[in-house]
């Protein structure tokens, strides 16, 4: 028999990873429409945006308003690549940051301009700021699988990156398949040695669906002992300096998955499949996951 908890929680990045990528801009006021939406369908965790350069990704660039609109329900995350990203947040009154740093050099320096361990030396004071103030801080491991650059990445190096994390005091880890290549033996193996080695941490798992093996792998991060995943609505998603990579897996089909299982969630299918609509015209990217089919031939 399979081992399965009873609950799961879901982080949302819809809003954030979901939209950075897309090519045409987005209102303001459909963000926070799709938001709000979000919200209403039990989402507890969620990445709102990101403080980011926006003349690197413009379509964060109104994170202010974006922070500002929205109703505080749960955890709302905003992502922070450096100080000047965390300094931004805390003025806007976020609670909970998120740092990335990518586990490969050649991503890292594509996505934040620094290598691995430059990043880590200028968000050691950053963290340590963070947390001394009583925040939350979520550290987004990318590249923890492969890399579009370098290939297969060693799971020595993601632990040693993640127990680095772990001694700055970082709450949670979000370890990511960025282009969706992992298989579910090589989601089972890195989990469980995660879950064993920093058993004091919170343990996220963020999939990517580009060879459509994020659920397998999410079955495969349940068994070993993951109960929290990032997934985004729609399946919209994308890392714009990962070439080759779709976006994340979908929060609606995650979370029928679970609820056939019988793991709760929280989360109303239905619901998250009307937010959905309600962002759908304003994207161009076409979205076809299971869930939002079924809904839209009004067989939920
Ligand atoms: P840089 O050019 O080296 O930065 O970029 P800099 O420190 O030299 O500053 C250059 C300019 O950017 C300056 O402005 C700074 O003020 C400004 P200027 O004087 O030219 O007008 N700047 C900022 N503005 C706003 N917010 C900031 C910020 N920092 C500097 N935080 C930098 C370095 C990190 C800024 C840049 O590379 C960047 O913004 N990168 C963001 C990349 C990104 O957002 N990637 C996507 C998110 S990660 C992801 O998707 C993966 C994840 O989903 C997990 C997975 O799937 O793997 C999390
Ligand atoms: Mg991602």
């Amino acid at each position: 028999m399979f081992i399965l908890p009873n609950n799961v929680t879901i982080i949302e990045v819809g809003p954030r990873d979901g939209l950075q990528n897309e090519k045409k801009h987005v209102d303001e006021q459909h963000k926070l429409a799709f938001i709000k939406a979000l919200l209403g369908a039990g989402i507890t965790e969620m990445e709102l945006t990101s403080f980011v350069s926006p003349k690197w990704v413009p379509q964060m660039a109104d994170a202010e308003a974006i922070i500002a609109g929205t109703e505080r329900i749960g955890r709302q995350f905003v992502l922070a690549p450096n100080a000047k990203g965390a300094e931004l947040a805390r003025a806007a009154d976020v609670r909970s940051i998120a740092v990335f740093v990518g586990v490969s050099n050649t991503f890292n320096l594509k996505n934040i301009n620094r290598t691995t361990d430059d990043s880590m030396d200028a968000l050691e004071p950053v963290i340590a700021a963070l947390k001394a103030d009583g925040l939350f801080v979520r550290a987004c491991i990318s590249t923890a699988f492969y890399c579009p650059y370098e290939g297969k990445i060693n799971p020595t190096a993601v632990v040693a990156l993640c127990r680095r994390f772990a001694a700055l005091g970082a709450d949670e880890l979000s370890v990511a398949d960025t282009i969706g290549m992992a298989n579910p033996q090589e989601s089972y193996q890195l989990f469980t040695t995660l879950k064993k080695e920093l058993p004091d941490l919170l343990l996220t798992a963020h999939f990517h669906d580009t060879r459509k093996m994020a659920m397998a792998n999410i079955f495969a991060a349940l068994q070993a002992g993951v109960d929290r995943f990032d997934t985004s609505a729609g399946g919209l998603g994308g890392c714009p300096f990962a070439p080759g990579a779709t976006g994340n897996v979908a929060t609606e089909d995650v979370v029928h998955m679970l609820d056939t299982l019988g793991i709760t969630t929280g989360v109303d299918v239905k619901k998250v499949c009307e937010a959905v609509q309600m962002i759908a015209p304003h994207v161009t990217r076409p979205i076809d996951t299971g869930m939002y089919r079924l809904f839209e031939n009004k067989q939920l």
